[in-house]
């Protein structure tokens, strides 16, 4: 019978060295947080997953893993503290052939089929214990491969716990390791607590007790060491998402994406675009964020949840959420739109026009200096500069709607709940308080008065 694969990601750790109040594994690398890429990846090769949780970040973490198969592990013993708190739940349900796959919930760049040639390598060469060991030039703070005299594996040591000797390995442990249940059920239990190290388990120390024990131990050594970056600080996470967004932009690239200066341009890890598109310099593009064919997305843009139909264009320094452009519509400069917006296609939104819930039709045009909320505006509307859609009492908000074709002039309030008429015209300057029928002019502001020669008056 096959055996099956049961994954632990041990996530049970305080994560201390990133100092942030939030939870080291909540923090995000382009729309995904850390922890969710390695359940991801566990979730392509194995039968089961489960992931020990500390009881310091249960909390945080399952708010965003809200269907997360885990267990708690109540102290941080240590990460072979935390690989007993899986096997005593599991144990029973596993036969003895059956392989523990352990990932580390802070190694988020591991990918599927680096997993499965390790599976693959200590399943044909019937391993009890293996690891995956990797070559990097600054080791520091990983643990590390100790060989014996004739280069065969002797164990693995801490970074805190090396002689002055050690210190240079460059072969460390990437914390990925691979277990027979028969290896766990006998030898788990001999792991003894580090009195150096605040009597912590490590689970490290498993490879030692196998050759001790003559049992079959291989460190399986990976050329693509990038994969196996631990996250312990904010530097670490910031050099992680480095990596992943060039990975992104790169697969956008040779999609037929146009991206000026990568090195500017963040692309969360879900978003789809079209062939043909460019995007310029200092654009942030979250959520979920889609972009169409031949889309113009010129510099200093935030996208969030933002849907970019053809041809639109995204001039530059806007910040788009919860909102939807249509084909061949043109944003921008400076236009601020959110909270659930649909503008269909062919508009024209200008600078500093802000829009928040609202809807508005093919053709419609707000160019200049305008605040439209709450508001439902047909076709072919013309939004003169400085129109503003008072849609607060102080207690509600209110809608306004603007029939096809309608006319505002500039500088116009008008006062929700209101209805302006198809094609009706509202004169500049007027504050519009009542309902305006169709095809009528509404001029709502005083008569200009003229005072003749009052300038030489006053002067004399
Ligand atoms: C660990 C390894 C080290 C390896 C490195 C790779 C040990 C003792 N050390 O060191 O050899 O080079 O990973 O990145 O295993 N965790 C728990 N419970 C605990 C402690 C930790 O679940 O009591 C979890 C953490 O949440 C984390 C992972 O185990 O996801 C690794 O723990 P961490 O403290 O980051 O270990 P490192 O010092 O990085
Ligand atoms: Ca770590």
């Amino acid at each position: 019978m096959k055996p099956k694969i049961r994954t632990v990601i041990l996530a049970g750790g305080i994560g201390s060295r990133f100092k942030t109040k939030k939870n080291k594994l909540n923090h995000r690398l382009l729309g995904k947080t850390i922890l969710s890429y390695v359940i991801d990846v566990a979730e392509t090769i194995s039968d089961e997953v489960y992931t020990v949780l500390g009881a310091a970040n249960k909390g945080p973490i399952l708010e965003i893993q809200k269907d997360l198969n885990y267990l708690v592990q109540h102290k941080p013993l240590g990460t072979g503290h935390a690989l007993s708190v899986f096997f005593e739940h599991c144990r029973n349900e596993c036969s003895e052939n059956d392989l523990v796959l352990v990932l580390l919930g802070d190694v988020p760049l591991i990918t599927s089929n680096t997993l499965k040639s390790f599976i693959t390598h200590s399943l044909e060469n019937e391993i009890s214990v293996s690891f995956i060991s990797t070559i990097i030039n600054d080791p520091k703070g990983y643990g590390r491969v100790i060989r014996d005299k004739n280069n065969l594996l002797a164990g693995i040591k801490e970074d805190k716990l090396l002689s002055l000797s050690e210190v240079n390995i460059q072969e460390i442990n990437t914390g990925i390791f691979l277990f027979k249940v028969g290896f766990l059920s006998k030898y788990l239990d001999k792991i003894r607590p580090h009195t150096e190290a605040k009597d912590e388990l490590f689970i490290t120390d498993l490879v030692e007790i196998a050759i001790a024990g003559k049992e079959p131990a291989d460190c399986h050594i990976c050329k693509n060491n990038i994969e196996f970056m631990g996250i312990n600080t904010l530097e670490d996470l910031y050099k992680a998402r480095s990596i992943i967004r060039g990975n992104i932009n790169r697969k956008h690239m040779l999609n037929g994406v146009e991206i000026i200066d990568t090195n500017s341009v963040f692309i969360d890890i879900n978003i789809e675009i079209k062939p043909d598109t460019v995007i310029y310099p200092n654009n942030i593009l979250k959520g979920n964020t889609s972009i169409g064919n031949n889309v113009r997305i010129g510099p200093n843009n935030y996208l969030e949840n933002a849907v970019i139909k053809d041809n639109a264009e995204i001039i530059g320094n806007n910040y788009i959420k919860d909102t939807e452009i249509g084909p061949s519509s043109c944003i921008g400069p400076f236009a601020h739109l959110r909270g659930n917006n649909k503008i269909s296609e062919k508009c024209r939104i200008g600078n500093f026009v802000e829009i928040k819930k609202s809807e508005i039709e093919e053709g419609s045009k707000a160019s200049h200096l305008s605040y439209i909320g709450d508001a439902v505006i047909g076709r072919g509307v013309n939004i003169g500069a400085g129109v503003i859609t008072c849609n607060y009492d102080g207690i509600t908000k209110h809608t306004t709607t603007i029939h096809d074709n309608a006319f505002i002039g500039s500088d116009s309030q008008l006062i929700a709940p209101v209805t302006i008429g198809e094609s009706s015209y509202i004169a500049s300057g007027s504050t519009i308080v009542a309902d305006v029928p169709a095809y009528s002019l509404s001029i709502a502001r005083s008569r200009q008065v003229f005072k003749k020669d009052w300038v030489k008056d006053r002067n004399k």
